[in-house]
This record gives C-alpha cells, structure tokens and sequence, in this order.
C-alpha cells in the first residue's frame, strides 16, 4: 500500500499524518509506504513546522526529516490512496484528477473514524500549541481506524 497525506502547506497537518500512520504501519510490519505533499507550493524543500515536530517527538514520532513537496498530477498514479484534510484539500486534489479510477483514490483524512461525517482536521497554522494537540488525537485515531479497515479488508 502505497499512501499519500496531503494537506494546504505539507508543513503542519500531513507531516504529522504521515509521520503517525508510517510508525503505526511500521510496528505492525504492514510494509506500507507513506508520503505527504501539500496542495500549495509555498513551503517547498521546508522541514515541518515545529509545533508539529514537537508533538510528534512527544508521542514518539520523530517527523523533522521529512521535507515539504507539493501535489502533482503524477501522484494521483502513483499512490493507492490518497487522504485529504478538508474539503477544500479534497476539492484542490480531485481538480487534478482525470479518471474515476483517479478520483476513487480520494478520501478525506478522518473517513475512516468518522464515517459521513465529512469531518475536517481543521488547520493548526494561526493556532496554538493545544491546536496542535487536537490534530495530533484526530490524526492517531484516524490512522488507526484507517489500518483496522485495510487489514479486515484483506482477512
Ligand atoms: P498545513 O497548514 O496545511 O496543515 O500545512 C498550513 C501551513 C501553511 C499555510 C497554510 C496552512 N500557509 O498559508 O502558509
């Protein structure tokens, strides 16, 4: 499995998310290979912000590698599924979509654990350090929620 987290800046939101599901996949030998992009080009080639890192380094989740990149056509191919944030991530990421089997790949974030919700991970950014936290619990359960569907989908 193939997972791409995508979010407006790939700086707060989708680096944790992608920091969250690949530790989760990884401690159960899921094999899965996880990324983040953002919609928006702003903070290319940037690290996290770091009240991100620092709420990933407290939960064990070492995130400060990882470099910001921004969505491409390309990635609508190359990953199995793709997680957006909110709705207008998802509006901004179906826009580059060009077949249904593209489209089909596009799923908000928080799906899994909240389903018809249309639930958003609302954005940190001009928050506070608590922000943060929420986004963090909103992503760890979605991540987990995310891993129970895929792995009774493959019993
Ligand atoms: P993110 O948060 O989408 O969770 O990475 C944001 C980061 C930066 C900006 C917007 C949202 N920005 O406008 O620079």
């Amino acid at each position: 499995m193939k997972i791409l987290m995508v979010c407006l800046g790939n700086i707060c939101r989708s680096p944790l998310a992608e920091g969250i599901l690949q530790h989760e996949a990884d401690a159960r030998g899921l094999g899965w290979q996880v990324d983040s992009a953002g919609t928006g080009g702003w903070h290319v080639g940037e690290m996290p912000d770091s009240r991100s890192v620092e709420v990933a380094r407290r939960n064990g989740v070492d995130i400060s590698k990882q470099r910001g990149r921004q969505l491409k056509a390309k990635d609508l191919d190359d990953f199995d599924l793709i997680l957006a944030m909110d709705a207008q991530n998802y509006q901004d990421i179906s826009r580059l979509a060009t077949t249904a089997e593209q489209r089909e790949k596009i799923k908000l974030m928080t799906s899994f654990a909240y389903p018809h919700k249309n639930k958003a991970v609302p954005d940190p950014y001009y928050g506070k350090m608590k922000n943060f936290e929420e986004v963090y619990n909103l992503l760890q359960i979605s991540c987990e929620k995310l891993i129970e569907f895929y792995l009774q989908k493959t019993l």
